[in-house]
């Protein structure tokens, strides 16, 4: 069964392989694709430690969300050890570079199998 996949990124992360390569990587950003979606990706970047906004609005999204993010926010500055978006995630990759998109996205299919 195919499921179309929504992958949202968040502020800052267009400069990914310039931004800080020694915390995010060289890996550059792909195109994102818009359109109906099965479920969801994202990496809301900073949104995910400040944005209630951006919460409430996940949590009026009936698809499965998974969190991601590239570095392990869990060893850095406290304020990036919460997350808001957490609250409206199935689950949460995080600390394994670019790699964690294609985890988050075998989790997300193996969710989308599950329901279908
Ligand atoms: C990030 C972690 C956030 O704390 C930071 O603000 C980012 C990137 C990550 O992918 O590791 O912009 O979401």
């Amino acid at each position: 069964m195919l499921h179309r996949t929504l992958i949202l990124n968040g502020p800052n992360l267009n400069l990914l392989g310039q931004r800080e390569p020694e915390i995010y990587g060289r890996t550059t950003r792909a195109e994102e694709i818009p359109g109906d979606f099965a479920g969801l990706m994202l990496n809301a970047g900073a949104y995910s430690h400040t944005s209630i906004a951006l919460l409430d609005a996940l949590r009026a999204l009936k698809e499965p969300l998974i969190e991601v993010h590239l570095s392990n926010i869990y060893q850095r500055e406290t304020f990036r050890q919460h997350s808001y978006v957490s609250l409206a995630a199935k689950g949460v990759i995080c600390g394994f570079g670019p790699r964690g998109y294609l985890m988050a996205l075998d989790a997300l299919a193996a969710l989308l199998n599950d329901a279908s």
